[in-house]
């Protein structure tokens, strides 16, 4: 029987995944999110239905996955938070990782209020609270949404379960890589498999589901021509995948040396994609019946993102036999793959945190989480709240993510030059080798392709003002908060690493450095002064 390797100092001090399996079911638990349940099966709708499937697989297969890859590497190989790890490979490229934090911070705010709002949902789904206007509950006497602009007026129905998600992710985040993080999702994700599968086999015996599944999956071939379609591929796999923003890096340097990380990785991405497949079938399959109930087209009753889940759910869970517990297991759902995100998300900055000025978790969670709670609670349970979070999110992950990543693909590739290393320290042991065919896609195919779909986005939010919100807002909320991230990583990177950034007690020797030469048990540290810039790699 396999025994589960001794912990090293290092690892002892940082935190630890205790075996492969926690790690793949805690990527999962990341990957599989609000992104996948509400996001996916509108994204898809709106952009091509069965066509959608073409751009989105390609994203999944040319960039995705080689970039879950990339992220993988970078934190296997430098065993380090986002910014330990850049600094690492280049003490230059430091701020990419604090770029990052920036953004896990910014999504961290807001993604808290919307499993706060689905906590809520799940009571209300008891005794379909909305009545007969689920959209007139939700907008109005729910969220008592104002006018576009911003309010301190608060909302006690948002601001209670939105305390209450904070406590607990807080609580979560206390108990550290194993215990906190990696048992939420031992635990979760096996109860949000069997929940949300009974969701789907239901939804599909409601009449009229055939007709919903139609309209998700019939293709519009003429969508493949628009740069949007694929734009909102790429969006997509980025966010549900939870690459580009430090949450990969930050997982892959608890998991220990010699484990075989490309096929975790596609075991955690093909997980991602067949629960987000399972979600725009369950999705559509209700909507379908809803549509039929009420003597319309699918087109009708399928509404955006957020509307999807909280006005059009509520609607057919009214209508529906046993929609009480439709609604249960749907909302349910939510909160609960909202939660597994959502501590993967703070763990990327707790843990830049921690490495940066040497501090326990304690204290680091405390740094992050009280003011990340008070942010999210001061603008998310207000009136406003609904409007701020639009914007945030749209420009956080178009201007942050997407653009982070492109950074970070060209400064590793041209500028580092660190692809054939860390190509190397991943096939090590594994079946698959990230040869030729993954540095051309990271280096070259990748960049190119999300360049031309970021140059796309930028102009149209330049020249249409996003939902038609006043400008001082989009200026403020939007690109304000994609740039202050951004100076982030200037702020931050100068600042010295309390505990310096060499690996100094690197576990067991990494075979390929003991195989060139580096003296057994000196591999890390003979790596963090070879690989990168000497004066970085002291203090
Ligand atoms: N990957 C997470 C989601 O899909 C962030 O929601």
């Amino acid at each position: 029987m396999a025994t589960e390797p001794q912990q090293s100092t290092h690892e002892a001090k940082r935190g630890a995944f205790s075996s492969r399996k926690v790690f793949i079911l805690a990527a999962i638990g990341s990957a599989v999110g609000l992104g996948n349940i509400w996001r996916f099966p509108y994204v898809a709708y709106d952009n091509g239905g069965g066509a959608f499937m073409i751009p989105y697989l390609v994203a999944l297969l040319t960039a995705g996955i080689p970039f879950l890859f990339l992220d993988y590497a970078i934190g296997h190989r430098h065993r380090g938070s986002a910014p330990l790890s850049f600094a690492r490979m280049s003490r230059p490229a430091e701020g990419i990782g604090w770029w990052q934090v920036g953004i896990c911070f910014v999504i961290a705010v807001y993604y808290a209020a919307v499993i706060a709002w689905a906590l809520r949902y799940t009571f209300f789904s008891v005794n379909e609270a909305w009545g007969d206007d689920p959209e007139g509950f939700f907008i109005g006497e729910f969220l008592q949404v104002s006018d576009p602009g911003v309010t301190a007026d608060p909302v006690a129905g948002v601001l209670v379960p939105l305390l209450l998600i904070w406590v607990v992710v807080v609580g979560i985040m206390l108990a550290g890589v194993q215990k906190g993080v990696g048992m939420t999702s031992v635990i979760f994700i096996p109860i949000l498999i069997i929940a949300f599968g009974a969701l789907v086999v239901r939804s599909l015996f409601l009449p009229g589901a055939g007709a919903g599944l139609d309209a998700l999956f019939t293709p519009d071939w003429g969508a493949l021509t628009e740069a949007t379609v694929w734009g909102a591929a790429f969006g997509q796999i980025f966010f549900s995948l939870s690459i580009g923003f430090g949450i990969m890096i930050t997982y892959s340097s608890y998991v220990h040396r010699h484990t075989d990380m490309p096929s975790s990785g596609l075991v955690v991405g093909f997980a991602n994609s067949g629960f987000e497949l399972l979600a725009g079938i369950g999705v559509f399959a209700a909507l379908g019946f809803m549509a039929q109930a009420s003597g319309v087209g699918v087109d009708e009753v399928a509404s955006s993102g957020v509307g999807l889940a909280f006005i059009g759910f509520p609607a057919i869970i009214s209508e529906a036999p046993a929609g009480a517990l439709i609604g249960v297991l749907f909302f349910a759902s939510l909160v609960i793959a909202g939660l597994t995100s959502l501590v993967s998300i703070l763990e990327v900055v707790i843990s830049a945190v921690r490495d940066k000025f040497d501090l326990g978790r304690v204290a680091a969670t405390a740094i992050v989480g009280v003011p990340a709670a008070l942010l999210s609670l001061g603008l998310f349970s207000t009136t406003s709240g609904l409007h701020v979070l639009d914007i945030v999110d749209h420009f956080i992950n178009q201007f942050g993510i997407l653009l982070v990543a492109v950074v970070s693909m060209v400064v590793v590739s041209w500028g580092i030059r660190a692809l054939p290393r860390l190509g190397r320290h991943l096939s090590e042991g594994s079946a698959i080798t990230l040869g030729l065919w993954w540095r051309l896609l990271i280096g070259l195919v990748t960049p190119a392709a999300l360049t031309y779909v970021l140059a796309q986005g930028f102009w149209t939010d330049v020249e249409t003002p996003y939902e038609g919100y006043p400008t001082w807002m989009l200026a403020f909320f939007g690109w304000g908060s994609a740039a202050l991230v951004m100076l982030l990583g200037y702020v931050l990177a100068p600042v010295p690493w309390r505990g310096g950034i060499s690996l100094d007690d690197p576990g067991e020797p990494d075979p390929a450095e003991v195989r060139r030469g580096a003296p057994p048990g000196d591999a890390g540290a003979a790596r963090s002064v070879h690989d990168d810039d000497e004066k970085g790699a002291v203090r």
